[in-house]
């Protein structure tokens, strides 16, 4: 079952609070009706970074469970008068805020608030470091494609480097017992893969990582986390590590095209494969709510009203 007051990553769950929250977001699949699991709480959105799905499908789960939620974006925040984090976390606590969503561009953030806070901290995604729900809805619309995932092949390619989306997906499907292979340009793969779990391998070029894959993940460059010298020009970069059709046909009949989003069409993935059948990117999208929606309901389940 469940009894974590926060979900700070996937590192450290075990297969049985996977398991639970895996199969509680599968039943919430599909148009549902508002509960009132979360009635009288109050969950907070803290995103200091850009974001339209997680933060969007945060405050649709929170509201179908019945709760109040709020959306502080720092921009119009007192963040950007000089406040720390942590002042502004016990502001809102103050105002007896029960669940914080938090996305922040440094790694560990919801740890570090975790240590001080009395309410419940889930991470929407910090830094290079882990997107825990993204790799949970990842894994629910592979599970209701595929079945068992133990023995899939699932490739994730691009600037996996930068990507706590990457991270936090080999590290559950290590779990699960897939194999994990990961590709992207010299620049922007780990050192330590091994320490990302023993079913993950680095590959060196996309044909190696998508050859008779079950899944084909691809990730955007991120930009935003280093300062250009990591990349060639973009067209280099869709050459060697884009996504067509030719590229698709390598891995097996109907394998499942997956993308976090945000798409940058024509770069890692061309618009025939985004929209193509073999495409579950909207899939992804809607898994989303069901998977915050488990979520918020167990973090909120342990803890009484901060
Ligand atoms: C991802 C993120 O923010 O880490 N997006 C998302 O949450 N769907 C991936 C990305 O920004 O490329």
């Amino acid at each position: 079952m469940w009894s974590r007051p926060h979900l700070l990553g996937i590192e450290g769950l075990d297969a049985s609070e996977v398991g639970y929250l895996l199969d509680r977001a599968a039943s919430f699949l599909g148009p549902m009706p508002k509960t009132d699991a979360l009635h009288g709480r109050v969950i907070v959105n803290l995103f200091f970074e850009s974001s339209t799905r997680t933060r969007t499908s945060f405050e649709i789960a929170g509201k179908k469970l019945g709760a109040d939620v709020i959306n502080v974006s720092p921009s119009t925040s007192s963040v950007s008068k000089g406040e720390t984090l942590l002042d502004t976390i016990r502001n809102v606590e103050a105002m007896h805020a029960d669940i914080l969503v938090l996305r922040h561009a440094s790694s560990g953030a919801p740890q570090f608030l975790a240590k001080h806070a009395r309410s419940s901290i889930v991470n929407a995604g910090d830094g290079t470091h882990e997107h825990p729900t993204q790799a949970l809805l990842d894994v629910l619309t592979m599970r209701k494609r595929l079945g068992d995932l133990k023995g899939c092949i699932v490739a994730i390619c691009g600037d996996i480097l930068h990507s706590r989306v990457a991270r936090s997906n080999a590290l559950l499907l290590g779990l699960l017992g897939a194999n994990v292979r990961l590709t992207g340009p010299r620049t922007m793969l780990p050192r330590e893969a091994a320490r990302l779990g023993p079913t993950v391998t680095i590959m060196p070029t996309l044909s190696d990582a998508v050859e008779g894959a079950d899944v084909v993940m691809m990730l955007r460059i991120q930009n935003e986390r280093f300062s250009g010298a990591a990349l060639p020009t973009t067209r280099e970069y869709t050459k060697t590590f884009g996504l067509n059709t030719a590229m698709l046909g390598r891995a097996k009949p109907n394998a499942l095209v997956m993308h976090p989003g945000p798409i940058n069409r024509g770069v890692e993935i061309t618009s025939a494969i985004a929209d193509g059948g073999q495409s579950v990117i909207l899939d992804q999208v809607a898994a989303g709510v069901a998977v915050r929606m488990a979520v918020l309901e167990a973090v909120g389940r342990t803890r009484g009203a901060a």
